[in-house]
């Protein structure tokens, strides 16, 4: 039996991977350690919360004492580090969160797993790091790191903290870099939720300048199996870019996105781009390594993981009302005015 610490498992990423992880592995467990800040959510895991290779712990991944303790009473074989705040633009509001978790929170990690080894630690990171492309190229494992982001630059940190306790301590790191996910269970904050929420909802839907940057989407559940496979067979010290081979312009996603809900495009509004120069235009990713070493490549067609997306949201208004009453309004208006 293994038995593995996956941190932020109560996200949209971390709660695909945990189920995707109980399904696909009868022999190992779980250890779920999540802070449950506004992104996390306890019904996201309600299928499995009953499993008894599933254990929940609310707690922060910057505690050391907590990590001392939790490291102590179990025995851990393996860490997935998918905890973090994850929103750009909530870093342009407020900075500090993100200094907290994403790099303080993967150093006591780092920390931790010193005095308490374990056999892989995963960074989940992202294509951010790498900063913007122009019209052309791509970025591979060996691209500088340029973050243009608050959140960029503290998961760039995260990943040079988590190089050099490799090199100075021999944590066994390796790091996977993915393009922007969708799927169900994804926090509407994010383009695709945000906008079908807000199509649904008959409200306008605020594209950041002419919508002309571009992204690279990668379904869910073909992350998921990405980040299975470099858990288990990727190089220890290695780095694995993950995309989704599907470049699209924001605008083009949005328009699908009407379309599929037979909303006018009208409810399109084109507003001065909040992000300004911290606005990268283009993300696209070389994913060779992991193509040749591991075999795998994304799977799920866009058009069938939009369809698949807006049934799920169609089907679940009330986890996007529960998401979204609180808080979330405060957020909006402080990011997008009233
Ligand atoms: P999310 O915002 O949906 O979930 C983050 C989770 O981490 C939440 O459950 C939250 O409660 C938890 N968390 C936050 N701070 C914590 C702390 N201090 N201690 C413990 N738990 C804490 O994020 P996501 O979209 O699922 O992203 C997961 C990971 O994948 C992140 O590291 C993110 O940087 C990375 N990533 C995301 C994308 C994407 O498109 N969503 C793309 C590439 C990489
Ligand atoms: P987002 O989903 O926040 O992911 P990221 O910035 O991490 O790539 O945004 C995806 C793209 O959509 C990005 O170019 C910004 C744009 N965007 C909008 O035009 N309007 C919105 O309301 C949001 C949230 C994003």
């Amino acid at each position: 039996m293994t038995r593995i610490l996956i941190t932020g498992g109560a996200g949209f990423i971390g709660s695909h991977f945990i189920r995707y992880v109980l399904r696909e592995h009868p022999d190992w467990s779980l250890v779920n350690l999540d802070k449950l800040t506004y992104a996390g959510n306890l019904k996201n895991l309600e299928d499995v919360e009953d499993d008894p290779r599933y254990r929940f712990v609310k707690g922060d991944i910057a505690d050391r004492a907590l990590l001392d303790r939790l490291l102590s009473e179990e025995t851990i074989d393996a860490i997935v580090n998918f905890a973090a705040e994850s929103h750009v633009d909530r870093s342009l509001l407020d900075a500090s969160p993100f200094i907290e978790t994403n790099v303080k929170g993967t150093q006591v990690l780092l920390e931790a797993v010193r005095k308490h080894p374990v056999e892989r630690f995963l960074q989940i990171s992202t294509d951010e790091v790498y900063g913007s492309l122009g019209k052309g190229g791509v970025f591979t494992e060996d691209s500088t790191l340029l973050p243009n982001s608050p959140y960029a630059a503290s998961k760039a940190a995260a990943d040079l903290l988590c190089r050099a306790y490799h090199k100075a301590y021999g944590v066994p790191v390796l790091i996977t870099r993915s393009s922007n996910n969708y799927g169900p269970y994804q926090f509407p904050e994010k383009l695709i939720p945000l906008m079908i929420r807000n199509a649904l909802l008959d409200k306008k839907l605020p594209v950041y300048g002419k919508g002309e940057n571009v992204r690279d989407w990668l379904f869910v559940l073909d992350n998921c199996r990405a980040i299975d496979l470099v858990f288990e067979r990727g190089r220890v010290g290695e780095t694995y870019n993950i995309g989704g081979d599907t470049e699209r312009r924001n605008i083009d996603v949005v328009r699908m996105i009407l379309k599929g809900l037979h909303k006018p495009e009208d409810l399109i509004q084109f507003i001065p781009d909040p992000r300004g120069a911290a606005h990268d235009f283009r993300y696209a990713l070389d994913c060779s390594r992991i193509k040749e070493e591991l075999g795998w490549r994304p799977t799920t067609d866009f058009a069938q993981g939009l369809r698949e997306t807006i049934d799920w949201y169609l089907a679940h208004q009330a986890w996007v009302e529960d998401v979204t009453s609180g808080a979330y309004q405060a957020y909006y208006e402080a990011f997008y005015g009233a």
